[in-house]
């Protein structure tokens, strides 16, 4: 494939990603430096995808460790992977928290219920407790909606540098590079 038709795919494979139920891509590592500086990984579920903005956007939760790490160094990577094709993305970029502001509250209301209970406990992601239950506090029932908001924030990824690596041929392995230079992508094929 050229190097202009993998640009597409990589992006038509994250904008799929973004689509109701289990898809591939879905899910990727996100890698950040924490505030000890050592580095710190974990799952975040890609949500939204905009190319002609080179964009990206995930959720997560204010008071998550991610976040303090992210508002002291921006710069994250993530990984996700394709089984089944054998088919691997890398992105590189910087990360913004989105703390307020419609952006906010629209991915709020546009995102499943429940993936948004997570956001209404009373400890912050992390915190040790002595029962799974103790999350949500000694009160009954589970704190309402508006707790979740509160703590709820979009983050998003402008990425620097986008790697595609295509192991689906055995005997032709491929890995392709993007580069952000301005508003363009400067590309070249690398050794897989
Ligand atoms: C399938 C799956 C999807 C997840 N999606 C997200 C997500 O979209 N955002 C998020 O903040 N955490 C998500 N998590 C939880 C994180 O991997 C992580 O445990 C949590 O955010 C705390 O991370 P931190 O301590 O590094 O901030 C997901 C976990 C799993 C297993």
């Amino acid at each position: 494939m050229c190097l202009e038709r993998i640009y597409t795919r990589l992006w038509q494979c994250l904008a799929a990603a973004t689509r109701e139920g289990p898809q591939p891509f879905k899910a990727m590592q996100a890698a950040t430096i924490g505030l000890d500086g050592a580095p710190d990984v974990r799952t975040v579920l890609l949500r939204s995808v905009c190319e002609a903005q080179n964009l990206l956007t995930f959720h997560t939760d204010l008071r998550s460790p991610k976040v303090a790490a992210l508002s002291r160094e921006p710069r994250i990577a993530l990984v996700a992977v394709d089984t089944d094709r054998n088919l691997q993305i890398r992105v590189h970029g910087e990360a913004r928290i989105i703390r307020d502001g419609p952006a906010r509250v629209d991915a709020w209301h546009s995102s499943d219920d429940r993936s948004l209970v997570a956001y209404r406990t009373l400890l912050a992601p992390g915190s040790p407790m002595s029962q799974p239950c103790d999350a949500f506090g000694t009160q009954p029932g589970i704190p309402g909606p508006e707790e979740g908001l509160k703590h709820f924030c979009v983050v998003e990824v402008k990425p620097a540098r986008l790697d595609w690596l295509d192991l689906s041929d055995g005997d032709r392995p491929e890995r392709a590079r993007f580069v952000r230079a301005g508003d363009t992508w400067v590309s070249g094929w690398i050794a897989p």
